[in-house]
């Protein structure tokens, strides 16, 4: 077969793509989400479950989606029908492309309303709101901030133009040029918390928190809770790896570009867990206490600490970064299905796609205020779009490349593209793929069914 070329461009090299995955990888998931699940959660188990799942799914699941993307070297919904008709199946497993694009509408209309608080409190610690605060005020600052819908859209709107922005300039004067700059600026920041944190919070007591193992405190839910996150964390199961991998070079290495990502998203999670547990604890405040972790907490310690004012908008600069770079990879796939689809440009898919996310956020952040009436099966809509995406879609999209790779693709399409030199190697993917992660996701998924129905 000769190379196909993909019309969006590609990487200038591995290590852009490398990066730019990483872009998409690091978010919200890591510094966000991830600290007040394993604090929710019980902290230790969690998190060694969580670690579990990313080595024995997520890294397998994510080779299979660089594999597919390359192979196909288009949008995911039209790489999965190619490289199905390659393998002389349907061309309807473009349907799991179609069901990612749609988690990543979902993902990015909730998404935006957390990057827009963070976008709102960068601009509140530049202005020292939070000097000298105690944690009911902080509470009151961030809860009057979900009651304000003005202020919401505000910065909801602020943060799908900025998104849109950079999708708009396409693969290398888009993606690219904004991956060399962020991640630098984003690896700086953390290793620059990082110090911080070590020699101002009790930093013995957020490494014992994270890594005190406790199998007792791990219920069903968490072990869901957690696989869910794995897919999360590493954006798989929608689509933008599938994505990011179609424009990834012919020469590199599937296998040790993805390890190389895995590892980096997951050091970002544990860092971001120990720059913001020792705060937590060195001002006796609550660990478990939720989405507002990062919102409420962190406030009120960078506001009694030294040099708190600077910590604390450079923290909130990090978030915005990794959100924005996240969040370029959750549009990705459907702006380049249009592109390829009407052959429109950026510029009026990009524009169209925006308007289409901004509503859909409009839904999510009206849960904080005049729409928190509304509940969908006991959650509201926020919850609701969280739950379903990361705990269902992203899983059973996962659970679907799985299989499509394992069991659907010809071995030659897959030996081609990973080309492992170890026979070893190849057969502990093939093991994972066809068996590891498929299995493990439905047992879970069947488990916490069982639970919740008995
Ligand atoms: N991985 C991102 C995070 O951890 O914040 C979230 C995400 C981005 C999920 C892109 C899915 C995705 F396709």
């Amino acid at each position: 077969m000769k190379d196909r070329q993909n019309i969006h461009g590609s990487w200038a090299n591995r290590w852009i793509f490398i990066l730019a995955a990483t872009g998409s990888a690091v978010g919200l998931g890591n510094i966000w989400k991830f600290p007040y699940i394993a604090g929710e959660n019980g902290g230790g188990a969690f998190v060694l479950v969580y670690l579990a799942f990313i080595l024995a799914v997520g890294v397998p699941i994510m080779m299979a989606e660089v594999l597919v993307g390359r192979r196909g070297r288009q949008s995911p919904i039209n790489s999965m029908r190619e490289v199905a008709i390659e393998s002389e199946h349907s061309p309807k497993w473009a349907l799991v492309g179609w069901v990612g694009a749609l988690a990543g509408f979902l993902i990015f209309s909730f998404y935006s309303v957390v990057a827009g608080w963070v976008l709102a409190y960068v601009a509140g610690m530049a202005n020292g709101d939070f000097l000298d605060i105690g944690s009911e005020q902080a509470g009151k600052a961030f809860n009057d901030l979900l009651a304000d819908p003005q202020a919401l859209v505000i910065w909801h709107t602020v943060f799908v133009i900025l998104v849109m922005t950079v999708v708009m300039g396409g693969v290398n004067k888009g993606l690219e040029r904004a991956t060399r700059i962020m991640m630098p600026a984003l690896f700086v920041l953390l290793t620059v918390l990082l110090g911080y944190s070590m020699t101002t919070g009790s930093f013995g007591a957020g490494v014992d928190f994270l890594f005190h193992f406790d199998p007792s405190e791990l219920s069903w839910d968490a072990v869901l809770v957690a696989l869910g996150h794995s897919f999360f964390t590493l954006s798989l199961g929608m689509g933008a790896i599938m994505a990011y991998g179609s424009y990834m070079p012919k020469d590199a290495s599937i296998g040790g570009t993805v390890l190389t990502i895995a590892a980096l998203d997951t050091l970002v999670a544990l860092i971001a867990g120990l720059a913001i547990f020792p705060i937590v604890f060195a001002n006796s405040l609550d660990p478990g206490a939720g989405p507002g972790l990062m919102f409420i907490t962190l406030p009120v310690a960078f506001g009694q600490m030294p040099g708190g004012q600077i910590f604390g908008f450079l923290f909130f600069v990090l978030v915005a970064l990794a959100a924005w770079s996240s969040a370029i990879s959750l549009m990705e796939p459907a702006v380049a299905w249009m592109v390829e689809r009407f052959g429109l440009g950026r510029g009026p898919v990009c524009t169209l796609l925006g308007i289409v996310v901004w509503m859909l956020g409009l839904a999510a952040l009206s849960s904080f205020n005049v729409g928190s009436d509304v509940a969908l099966f006991g959650m509201n809509i926020f919850d609701f779009l969280d739950f379903i995406t990361a705990n269902v879609m992203l899983p059973l999209g996962g659970l679907f490349v799985a299989f499509f790779t394992g069991w659907v693709l010809k071995q030659k399409i897959t030996e081609d593209e990973l080309d492992i030199k170890e026979a070893r190697i190849y057969m502990a993917w093939s093991f994972s793929i066809r068996y590891i992660a498929p299995i493990a996701v439905a047992a879970i998924f069947i488990l916490n069914l069982i639970e919740k129905l008995g």
